[in-house]
């Protein structure tokens, strides 16, 4: 994201709010349009109806929401073609969409009797049910549900899963993922560093045997064979390693008076992509703010959210496991039901996760496989 340019103008036309996203004059319904994200120059227009209540849309531009619940690697035909990499039974991302700076990819892991290395970009997993402990090549980490596990490009790893069912959201990140700066919010913000947990060094394995390390690069597997443990790092300093944060550890900063945007919610930032976390928080309470997202064309970002748990009071019909995608070009916002529905609550349970994409993303057939194709008259 870059800083925000110099304001033009501060024009004003016709009936509006000199305030954005409170007291909308009676009868409208606000729509954000901006550069850069939340980040750039901005127009709010208030118009007569919802900017989705459209009748038909023609062409490829539609809104998609696919639902993730039973979706796990198969010898379906749209799943291989949508393995990019490895395709071994405990241990095969299924990708959903992607493009040249980010991959999302669906996991159901198993315990893992070989070691796996990204040489094409860093792992960032949600998890978004289960357990275990992640062996690396830093020491170990116990993970547990909402835990993001950041795991820089070139680092060895497994996943040994715990008995329970394991659903973990993959977003593979080809640049280096950082967090955002704090700014006046102070360095104890959203989250407090400290609360980071990193791994553990474990005592060395020295049991003889053949490892196999799988290596991806440009989405080929290379298999690389050791007669000893490869992990076998006995110490090591330094400030590049894999690191966990739990959502619950994630304290959303949040306005009474003023609905704060999606940006706000930036947990991990990457080029040309955003990760952000959409936590429980109080609704906003003055009378005459909005509580629901504003109506947007996000024109310069393609917005895919995960949903993992609680209510998700902008969309109706969506449920944990969910996954929506709103391409740059074609608006969205809240549900005809979700305006009324926040005037009756005092806050969300809401846990999702949401990338925010600067290049167009792309399906892949296995997302086609789960989609609904009637989410874009979902507005109705
Ligand atoms: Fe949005």
């Amino acid at each position: 994201m870059s800083k925000k340019e110099t304001p033009l103008f501060p024009l004003r036309k016709g009936q509006h709010t000199r305030q954005a996203h409170v007291d909308l004059p009676p009868g409208t319904f606000e729509e954000e349009h901006a550069r850069q994200g939340f980040y750039g120059r901005t127009t709010h227009l208030y118009r007569l109806h919802p900017v989705t209540d459209w009748t038909r849309i023609e062409g490829p531009l539609r809104p998609h929401s696919y639902d993730l619940n039973g979706l796990k690697p198969s010898a379906d035909e749209a799943i291989r073609a949508s393995m990019f990499g490895s395709t071994e039974a405990a241990f095969a991302p299924i990708c959903l969409l992607h493009n040249s700076d980010v991959a999302l990819h669906w996991v159901v892991p198993s315990a893992m009797d070989f070691f796996y290395r990204n040489a094409d970009g860093d792992d960032v997993y949600y998890i978004h049910a289960g357990a275990g402990k992640l062996e690396t090549t830093f020491g170990a980490l116990a993970y547990a549900t909402g835990d993001y596990l950041v795991i820089p490009r070139g680092t060895t790893y497994r996943f040994l899963p715990d008995a329970t069912e394991q659903r973990y959201l993959l977003i593979e990140s080809f640049s280096e993922v950082t967090i955002p700066d704090r700014n006046q919010l102070g360095p104890n913000a959203i989250f407090d560093p400290a609360m980071i947990d990193t791994p553990e060094l474990e005592p060395y394995d020295a049991t003889p045997k053949e490892w196999a390390v799988h290596i991806k690069r440009e989405n080929q597997i290379t298999k690389v064979f050791y007669p000893f443990h490869p992990l076998d790092v006995v110490g090591w300093k330094g400030d590049l390693t894999v690191w966990r944060i739990n959502v619950k550890d994630i304290r959303p900063v949040v306005s009474a008076r003023y609905h704060l945007p999606p940006s706000a919610h930036s947990t991990f930032l990457a080029t040309n992509f955003v990760i952000c976390s959409f936590l429980p928080r109080p609704f906003e309470e003055e009378e005459g703010a909005m509580r629901v997202p504003f109506y947007h064309s996000n024109i310069d970002y393609d917005e895919v959210l995960f949903y993992s748990a609680g209510h998700f009071f902008s969309r109706d019909g969506i449920g944990a496991g969910m996954v929506t995608w709103h391409p740059q070009g074609i608006h969205h916002g809240p549900h005809p039901k979700a305006i009324p529905l926040s005037r009756t609550k005092d806050r969300t349970d809401e846990v999702a996760v949401m990338v925010d994409a600067f290049r167009p993303l792309h399906a892949t057939p296995a997302a086609a496989l789960v989609e609904n194709v009637n989410y874009w008259a979902s507005w109705k």
